[in-house]
């Protein structure tokens, strides 16, 4: 009794007493001085490490925090990510993965300082941006704009976060020296009152003491700048540093100057290849910016994993993100050093006040292989559930599903002849009639149609709709998912044009979920599906499950390149999407999440495998296509014939970095925006565009939605500089030729329709000296 009671005042005390951190740390201060960043009144470089807690398992977080600081960071940089924090509305998670306030904590530990950029909206190639897909229940929301509902949630969201940070700000002796107010705005709008008010609401829970900040562009920051805050930029390894200094220091020629993302590497997307930036571009930028006092925060310094349905899509078109957000960081997804690393870390203690690099720390986990095993299990997804009757097809919004897929079936009419099935599909569509599979619809490709053969009255249309993250970048991050609109069936009968708008639908949503594939298994567990024929039954599309035995753990990377498409859980934890199309073929799988003993591996295929078989290697690959075809855009058929053709412009670009606008001297019409380079600023250069505008007759820059690479002479596939890169809304990536190719190069892009057309904007490669500018130019439109 005695010993239990000595016991529970210890707790008490525990509970009580500040611990240790708060007592050894004392209130401080960050402000802007004269040209630089003042830390408790004296100048300060911010050397930040952007990493994720979302995308690093806990138990590796304060690994992958002593890995930053043994780069010779002072601070890490993070994201809150709204929609993992409130998974439905009004229900707010803050523990064990979700502690972001522990992260914090575990940085100061650690003696970094914290950047926090709380959104509402964060980019990141995270689902929506950040966003909870619960906003879009309210069909007519207005995101990131003074939507009143918009706000309200954005207010109550980031007073919760307030709740977990406002106690760990510098001034309260915790390691917080500046907050973000929204996200690179520039790039999506322009509405300072909206900014304004998000800028008002962080200042009220974080006190009007702590430094706010808004990153965006050199191109674009003016657009929605604040005069009380501190304007950052971001831009990519190779950037040309003056360049994108240049604007704001004409503006506010005293403000201290800080990247606050300087991309290390870049995202991946399913079907191109892995991207990557050359470790010297990186360190020298990092080099120049440390010489000239500038601060920075290296975006990614590690990536981590979008691990489970959290990778996101960017846009214009639909290019979903694979799930390893690796990011050719110094620091590789699974927290490995990588030769960046090491030559990062030399740059750096130049600049470490004469003091020895903190050290590298001992991975926590080794790593691990695991010989080949079968899943044997088999459980369809779609049998025995209940259904949602509805008129028209519905959205999974509307059915209250966020993430998963949805079957959605009717009845057909009697069709005597070849007919066109038109929809609007987010993201994969798969068609069968009578159970018989007829084709698929694939967003990513901008897929809309599908052609049917002949159809009997009363045959049952099955259409099985998967979805992948939703948009994270652009205006398109209003981003429905499942079928969106009508199913349209189209026919030529007798010589007239028929049309059947499909109705009477019944829908089951299957929620993408741990639980409800064990619950599959529960009903309708088959054992050893290839063998006895009852895969194959279902056209091999369902749940798989298997097991491997481990006598230690370790940190793996789990091989699906035999799969199809869908979703993989270990021992319960979501891992992540799977597609066979890569580049992306092996999941990493943390130690951490692992057992002795036996272990459970549960695949969602909507597609089937060709072999239902997994193993464990030691290394990822991340870099592994199998696609159908190639990406490049030189299909001969696909070059237009400009012989006879007047071009809209002729002329030359000047040299050296930044847009420039060529005016028309008449409004032109035509669906096709043609660029013919006729010769690079320095001869002998690879020709290369980093965006193009076109503007309309009002002087507005036409949307780029719709846009299409149709055709280009060369294209550099390696790194991905394929002919989309000029209009990805992405400043640092670029169209690029290949080594040799023979100029006049060509470009052309259909813009989805027909355009009046006023003037081209063109911006050259980001890079000193912008390598492969164009001088001589004629511009089509036709
Ligand atoms: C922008 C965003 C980030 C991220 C990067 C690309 O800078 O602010 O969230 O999306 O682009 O990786
Ligand atoms: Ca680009």
């Amino acid at each position: 009794m005695k010993q239990l009671l000595q016991k529970l005042a210890v707790a008490a005390m525990l509970m009580f007493a500040p611990t240790a951190l708060q007592a050894a740390v004392k209130p401080g201060s960050f402000t802007t001085g004269d040209k630089t960043f003042l830390l408790n009144g004296e100048p300060f470089v911010v050397k930040a490490a952007e990493v994720h807690y979302p995308r690093i398992p806990r138990p590796y977080w304060e690994h992958r925090i002593k890995m930053c600081k043994a780069l010779g960071m002072n601070a890490v940089c993070i994201y809150i990510f709204w929609n993992i924090h409130e998974q439905q509305e009004n229900v707010f998670d803050f523990t064990g993965q979700n502690d972001v306030a522990e992260f914090c904590r575990l940085a100061q530990k650690n003696g970094m300082y914290v950047i926090v950029r709380p959104g509402p909206y964060v980019c990141a190639e995270w689902e929506m941006g950040g966003l909870p897909w619960w906003l879009l229940k309210k069909k007519d929301i207005k995101l990131r704009e003074r939507d009143p509902y918009f706000m309200e949630r954005v207010k109550i969201f980031e007073q919760k976060v307030g709740e977990q940070l406002a106690p760990l700000t510098i001034q309260k002796g915790g390691p917080i020296i500046m907050v973000q107010v929204e996200n690179e705005y520039g790039s999506y709008g322009e509405d300072k009152p909206y900014v304004s008010e998000i800028r008002d609401c962080l200042r009220n829970i974080y006190g009007k003491e702590l430094a706010l900040f808004q990153c965006d562009w050199s191109s674009n920051f003016e657009k929605n700048g604040l005069d009380d805050l501190t304007w950052t930029m971001n831009f990519g390894t190779g950037a040309n540093i003056d360049q994108q200094f240049r604007r704001l220091g004409e503006l506010r020629p005293n403000a201290p100057k800080m990247c606050s993302e300087f991309w290390s590497g870049w995202f991946d997307k399913w079907g191109a290849r892995h991207e990557t930036r050359p470790a010297k571009d990186m360190v020298d930028g990092m080099d120049e910016m440390l010489s000239k006092g500038i601060s920075f925060s290296l975006y990614m310094t590690h990536g981590g994993t979008s691990f489970g349905h959290w990778a996101g899509a960017n846009s214009p078109g639909f290019a979903p993100d694979v799930t390893s957000y690796d990011y050719d960081a110094p620091i590789n997804e699974y927290g490995h050093a990588t030769p960046k690393f090491w030559e990062l870390r030399q740059m750096m203690a130049k600049y470490n006040d004469g003091k020895k690099m903190p050290a590298v720390p001992k991975a926590p986990m080794p790593i691990i292989t695991v010989p080949k095993f079968e899943l044997t299990e088999f459980a369809p997804f779609y049998r025995n559930q209940h259904l949602i009757p509805n008129v028209n097809p519905m959205t999974f919004e509307e059915m209250d599903l966020g993430w998963g897929m949805t079957y959605y079936v009717t009845s057909l009419p009697e069709v005597p002849v070849q007919s066109v099935l038109t929809m609007e599909a987010h993201d994969y569509a798969q068609v069968f009639i009578d159970d018989k599979y007829i084709g698929k619809i694939d967003r990513v490709k901008n897929e809309k149609s599908l052609t049917l053969p002949a159809i009997r009255k009363g045959q049952k249309l099955a259409i099985l709709v998967e979805a992948m993250g939703r948009i994270n970048f652009g205006r398109a991050i209003k981003d429905f998912k499942g079928i969106v609109g009508d199913v349209v069936i189209n026919a030529e009968v007798d010589d007239n044009e028929v049309t059947w708008n499909l109705k009477k639908w019944t829908m089951t949503p299957i929620e993408d979920d741990y639980s409800r594939a064990v619950k599959a298994f529960d009903a309708n567990k088959v054992e050893r599906p290839l063998s006895d024929g009852f895969a194959k039954r279902e056209n091999g599309r369902g749940y798989y499950r298997g097991y491997f035995t481990l006598k230690k753990v370790g940190d793996t990377f789990l091989n699906f390149e035999t799969w199809g498409k869908g979703q993989v859980y270990v021992n319960g934890h979501a891992m992540g999407r799977i597609w066979s199309i890569g580049p992306q073929q092996t999941l990493y799988v943390p130690g951490c999440w692992l057992k002795k003993g036996k272990n459970e591996v549960i695949v969602l295929d909507i597609v089937g495998p060709k072999e239902p078989v997994v193993w464990g290697q030691a290394e990822p690959e991340l870099n592994k296509l199998q696609l159908e075809k190639s990406n490049k855009h030189n299909n001969i058929g696909d070059k237009p014939d400009l012989n006879s053709a007047t071009p809209a412009a002729t002329g030359a670009f000047k040299a050296g970095n930044g847009w420039q606008t060529i005016s028309f001297d008449a409004t032109q019409k035509g669906r096709y925006l043609a660029i013919e380079c006729l010769s690079t600023q320095k001869e002998g250069d690879r020709a290369a565009i980093a965006e193009l505008y076109l503007q309309g007759q009002d002087g507005k820059r036409i949307s780029r939605e719709p846009w299409k690479t149709k055709y280009a002479n060369s294209e550099e596939e390696n790194g991905n500089h394929l002919g989309d890169k000029v209009f990805d809304l992405q400043e640092s990536t670029y169209w690029l030729t290949e080594k040799g190719a023979a100029q006049p190069h060509l470009l052309v892009i259909d813009l989805g329709s027909e355009q009046s057309v006023k003037a081209l904007e063109y911006l050259p490669r980001a890079e000193q000296g912008a390598p492969g500018s164009i001088k001589n130019f004629k511009i089509y439109i036709y």
